[in-house]
């Protein structure tokens, strides 16, 4: 289908003949369009413009289809056991884990997949094992999600030292020289552990790869949060070698949420030590010699029984992304954020100011899909970014407002600085409200409007999210 007869509005029309202008790459996408309209029909029928890829993916109709039809024609038991019908279920689990190491290039000699129940639970699992000690260091960026940042809660307990790099406005992005110089607190011949997002979950910012190398070498074992980076860009960690790569499938392909998966390098994995163990983790454990011994590699970190029907739905769900091909999905979403950046910076109120003002790059350069802001009228006096969030659900546009558990990059970004945050946790009631926090800090925004483009985006959607900032024109607060 040729995209552009599928426009009854004319604006829309000739605001994609620009587009196509600028972005001559997006023609080699149409085949995106396509599978839109085949497999994903429901988001269009239903009139639902989805702006959240970040926040999670949408489905293609076949991947739950083809995941019911393997549970309606087989015979599954629990994976635990070697009678014929867990054998066939150990089968299906063992072949979608090989095919995780497969898509990321990765060596099954050096590296192995964890199946977690997401992201935060593979976090949770570096956290809660990794052997800090007396003056180690846990070093992090700004603009970690908050399960990365909860880790310093395991770091303190053990005596280690949490320590934040900064981010630098307006792109915020890390200063590299000086992050060199936090790369050289490690201490030497202690457990140093450094973690970064590979793109933030709030300014769509992608920092550099290149600093795993870097951090290797100073000491440093290096964790890459990968989950908003991994749905519309290629980690091949044949190139890039991490330590810990925590990720969540249903950012990916949408379907099944409830499965994510560390891949962890075996030499990094072999350091961890366990808080516990479990049914699944142990070869032997005794009551009465009061013993366990650990299991090799994966066993040793997956608790209990996996939730083992739900992981053939991720091969089905690695394949799909596989056949629509993530360089496609990459430039797409390459095009259509340039796009809605240079589109949204034009919207302004008659007397010039702009009604949208940006946290983060405002070009494509090392940046992903994902674009974060906050609404202002013609006094420069912002919008309620919850206003924003309930006219955007009038229109049935999904976006996400707040600080999308990423406090530290919310923090850089509205400016709110360390004294006024501490003045707000010194309040003498115990506990603050998001609301309370509102009114603590006057006259700046605690939160920012979010939209991200990835999958099966198309061009109406960014075109709709224009035509609704346009609504804010000379609009007062
Ligand atoms: C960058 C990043 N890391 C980690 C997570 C946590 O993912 P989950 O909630 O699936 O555990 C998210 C979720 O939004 C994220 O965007």
């Amino acid at each position: 289908m040729n995209t552009m007869h599928a426009f009854r509005d004319e604006g829309m029309k000739s605001a994609f003949r620009e587009f196509l202008e600028l972005y001559p790459d997006f023609v080699a996408t149409y085949p995106v369009d396509d599978l839109r309209a085949k497999e994903y029909s429901r988001v269009d029928a239903q009139h639902h413009i989805y702006l959240d890829y970040t926040g999670g993916n949408l489905y293609a109709d076949k991947q739950v289809r083809e995941h019911h039809e393997l549970l309606r024609n087989h015979v599954f038991g629990n994976p635990h056991s070697s009678n014929p019908t867990s054998l066939a279920m150990t089968d299906l689990v063992e072949h979608a884990r090989h095919y995780i190491l497969e898509f990321f290039h990765a060596d099954p000699e050096e590296y192995v997949a964890i199946f977690t129940p997401n992201a935060s639970g593979a976090l949770k699992l570096v956290g809660e094992s990794y052997p800090f000690g007396k003056g180690d260091q846990y070093l992090l960026t700004f603009d970690n999600h908050n399960s990365v940042n909860g880790i310093r809660e395991f770091a303190r307990a053990r005596g280690a030292q949490p320590t934040y790099v900064p981010l630098e406005l307006p792109d915020m992005r890390v200063n590299e020289s000086q992050l060199s110089e936090f790369l050289d607190l490690a201490r030497p011949g202690g457990k140093n552990l450094f973690a970064y997002p590979a793109q933030s979950n709030f300014s769509g910012v992608q920092h550099p790869l290149e600093w795993i190398e870097q951090a290797h070498q100073k000491g440093w074992d290096v964790l890459v949060d990968v989950a908003a980076f991994v749905p519309t860009n290629r980690l091949d960690l044949a190139r890039w070698k991490p330590d810990f790569v925590p990720l969540s499938f249903y950012k990916m392909f949408g379907y099944p949420t409830g499965v994510g998966c560390l891949l962890a390098r075996k030499s990094a994995l072999k350091e961890l030590h366990r808080p516990w163990f479990s049914g699944g983790t142990i070869t032997v454990a005794s009551v009465q010699g009061d013993t366990y011994y650990m299991a090799d590699d994966e066993a040793g970190f997956e608790d209990g029984t996996l939730n083992y029907l739900t992981l053939p739905a991720v091969e089905i769900g690695l394949r799909h992304l596989t056949a629509v091909g993530l360089d496609m999905i990459h430039t797409r979403v390459q095009c259509l954020t340039g796009w809605l950046l240079e589109n949204l910076q034009a919207v302004r109120h008659s007397n010039g100011a702009p009604v949208v003002r940006f946290y983060g790059p405002l070009n494509i350069r090392a940046r992903g899909g994902t674009i974060t802001m906050n609404f202002y009228d013609p006094e420069g006096r912002f919008f309620d970014h919850r206003r924003i969030e309930a006219e955007a659900n009038a229109r049935k546009i999904s976006l996400r407002t707040g600080c999308f558990c990423n406090p530290g990059g919310g923090e850089i970004a509205l400016g709110l600085s360390q004294t006024e945050l501490a003045g707000c946790f010194n309040q003498p009631q115990e506990r603050l409200t998001l609301d309370d926090f509102r009114l603590c800090i006057d006259g700046k925004s605690f939160g920012a409007v979010r939209v991200s483009v990835g999958l099966v985006s198309n061009f109406a959607d960014v075109y709709h999210f224009v035509q609704f900032a346009g609504s804010f024109v000379d609009r007062r607060k």
